[in-house]
């Protein structure tokens, strides 16, 4: 094995682990877990910053940061302290009462954002599962009982529980998996005017990405956003903005709908809101919110007061207009740098993204490359074949970001030389 060992001048490096190596790991792995997940060599043990280390003691620089959910880096010492703190205090109760952690989150979240009301759940999908069972509600009640129809965009992804995954906009996720649920219709992404053209008397809500993250960091024209709200007035629907990627700072705006100028009805968040926890929410204004009684919708551990406790600590970093601010200034460095790698190199296509959520085009494999960085201590994640999606912790430093260049360049350089 190559590097592995950049300079990081701390005990991460020290190996501590006499017990076991990555090969036997792996093979015990491979017994015993589902194969869901098509995973790389590496058994990941301890980690800080943007810097994670293996079984072996082999660090890497994490750009892949649990894609897109360890915003504050590994292990970041308030969120650690919270969690230390409230599991000594109070690990569950039931939402059949209430819980310091929650309603604190909850107050945070309504007060950085347009919601009135918030509902947690724990996963992204779980948070878009309840938004569509929202938006049917509301619909069903205020407008028409025959509205229940959702229009999502091709190339989206909303989870993988039967309804999120018949509103994600790919078939490679849907495919073995029918029937899927009837009332959901795809458009094309970053076109008003064909949301306008497949309204139909039955439809109840529109359900986006600000930037569609799955589907390779694709970034849609300016102002397309503030027309669909506009649509959804003038047609009584709502608006449903998938922020689950997105959202807690990940564009350099505690909110992505924050660069339109539009608020949305209803808005999900998960990944980043725990810093590494699991935790997803669903927000919506008051009138919306109503739609939900006791009864109608629940989770057993949806708000737990553990996972609360650590959305707390991130979020009274993440909202910090000085945290927004430094994420926007190192996006547009990444952006920069990886723009004058494109002017060097034939092998990048396209240089796109907003903030820390970042994605390039490549003319060979996506796979090729990250295999090679892996060796040489660098952890990348791809969207498809041939994009690399670049989604590190919003703590990253300038001297991270120049080092996963330094690595990257080298990389597409051997491999447009050998590839020559
Ligand atoms: C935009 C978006 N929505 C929903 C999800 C699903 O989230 P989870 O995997 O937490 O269920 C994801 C996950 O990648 C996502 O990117």
């Amino acid at each position: 094995m190559l590097y592995r060992s950049f300079p990081l001048g701390g005990s991460l490096l020290k190996k501590r682990s006499t017990a076991s190596s990555t090969s036997s790991w792996i093979q015990e792995g491979e017994e015993y877990l589902m194969a869901t997940y098509a995973r790389f060599p590496l058994v990941l043990k301890k980690g800080k910053g943007a810097t994670v280390v293996d079984v072996d003691g082999n660090a890497y620089l994490d750009f892949v940061g649990g894609v897109a959910v360890n915003i504050l880096g590994h292990c970041d010492p308030r969120v650690v302290k919270a969690l230390q703190k409230q599991a000594e205090t109070l690990l569950h109760v039931s939402n059949l009462y209430y819980n310091l952690p929650q309603i604190e989150l909850a107050k945070l979240l309504v007060t950085h954002s347009f919601a009135d009301k918030v509902f947690f759940c724990n996963s992204g999908a779980e948070a878009n599962e309840a938004a569509i069972k929202l938006a049917r509600k509301f619909a069903k009640e205020k407008r028409d009982p025959s509205r229940f129809e959702i229009i999502a965009a091709h190339g989206s992804f909303h989870g993988r529980t039967l309804a999120t995954v018949t509103a994600t906009g790919q078939e490679k996720y849907q495919k073995g998996f029918e029937p899927l649920l009837p009332g959901f219709k795809h458009v094309p992404f970053g076109d008003a005017e064909a949301i306008e053209k497949t309204i139909t008397p039955q439809t109840a809500a529109i359900l986006l990405e600000p930037i569609q993250g799955e589907g390779g960091v694709r970034v849609p024209p300016k102002g397309y956003l503030a027309r669909v709200r506009e649509i959804c007035n003038r047609n009584g629907l709502l608006l449903i903005l998938d922020e689950v990627q997105t959202g807690i700072g990940r564009t350099g705006r505690l909110f992505a709908y924050e660069y339109e100028g539009i608020t949305p009805d209803i808005m999900t968040l998960a990944k980043g809101l725990g810093g590494g926890v699991p935790i997803g929410a669903m927000l919506a204004s008051v009138d919306v919110a109503a739609s939900f009684t006791p009864g109608s919708h629940a989770s057993t551990f949806g708000g737990n007061p553990l996972v609360c406790a650590a959305g707390v600590a991130v979020m009274k970093q993440a909202a910090a207009p000085a945290f927004l601010k430094k994420v926007r200034e190192q996006g547009n460095y990444l952006m920069k740098r990886l723009a004058e790698l494109q002017r060097k190199t034939a092998v990048i296509k396209e240089v796109r993204g907003v903030g820390l959520i970042v994605a390039i085009d490549l003319t060979l494999p996506a796979l090729e490359v990250i295999n090679k960085a892996m060796e040489r201590g660098l952890l990348l994640n791809r969207t498809s074949d041939q994009t690399l999606r670049f989604v590190p912790p919003l703590t990253i430093r300038r001297s991270e970001i120049d080092r996963m260049l330094t690595i990257l360049s080298r990389i597409l350089l051997e491999v447009s030389d050998a590839e020559a």
